[in-house]
């Protein structure tokens, strides 16, 4: 069976001094999600931007805005990424401490709720909160920076948790970040990821839809062989 995958181009390789312009030009280059990474300098050693810019994008665009936060005490600010209008709100299970009161504090706000892994970090981090979860989110890079390589080894990890999803029969859907392109694309999709997200590999392209079509082709025709 051929699952529908979604793409998810991370406006982190976006040109920052036209946001509105480049979310509007992925839109309408077929993309199915957007992917906000937040950084703050701590958790990560880089830092990006905060609820502000998500609250002034949110009326450029129709997409489904999913907010990977990378950051410390993530609690802290939820409702104030609620407000700016995320869809999808993703925490790293390594910066909570209460992960399942974080994850219901989300899904109180009324979003989907994911939790981020880390490349070192075990698949058993989300074992017992996984039907409290609209989705896990596999590092395939360490968080902070676009174009990075992907790691090979979190193809197998991305199989395991699948594997662990489908044993708890729970609706969880796996999302993939870093060093996604086509030729990484086909391996997680065979693997169990349904939702790419992709820096690079479509901003570093002039060509937006081209590079998005290259993407779903590489992740369609993995799972079909
Ligand atoms: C990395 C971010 C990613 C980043 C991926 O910390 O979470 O979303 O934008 O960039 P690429 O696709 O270039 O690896
Ligand atoms: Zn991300």
């Amino acid at each position: 069976m051929v699952r529908k995958v979604l793409i998810a181009p991370s406006i982190l390789s976006a040109n920052f001094a036209h946001l509105s312009r480049e979310v509007r030009a992925v839109e309408l280059a077929g993309a199915d999600v957007l992917h906000l990474d937040v950084m703050d300098g701590h958790f990560v050693p880089n830092i990006t931007f905060g609820p502000a810019v998500v609250a002034a994008l949110r009326p450029q665009s129709r997409l489904v805005f999913d907010v990977h936060l990378m950051i410390e005490e993530p609690d802290r600010y939820l409702e104030d990424f609620a407000r700016a209008g995320a869809d999808w709100i993703s925490v790293h299970a390594e910066a909570c401490r209460h992960l399942h009161r974080t994850i219901t504090r989300i899904k109180d706000l009324g979003k989907k709720a994911g939790v981020a892994l880390n490349p070192a970090t075990p698949l058993s981090a989300v074992e017992w909160i996984l039907p409290d979860l609209d989705f896990v989110l596999i590092m395939s890079v360490n968080p902070g920076f676009g174009g990075q390589k992907f790691i090979p080894q979190i193809t197998e990890k991305i199989r395991r948790l699948s594997r662990m999803i489908a044993e708890a029969g729970v609706p969880v859907k796996i999302q993939v970040d870093g060093g996604i392109a086509p030729e990484t694309a086909g391996k997680v999709v065979a693997a169990g990821a349904e939702i790419l997200v992709a820096g690079s590999a479509v901003f570093d392209r002039g060509d937006y839809a081209s590079a998005i079509q290259d993407l779903r082709r590489a992740a369609e025709t993995q799972q079909e062989s």
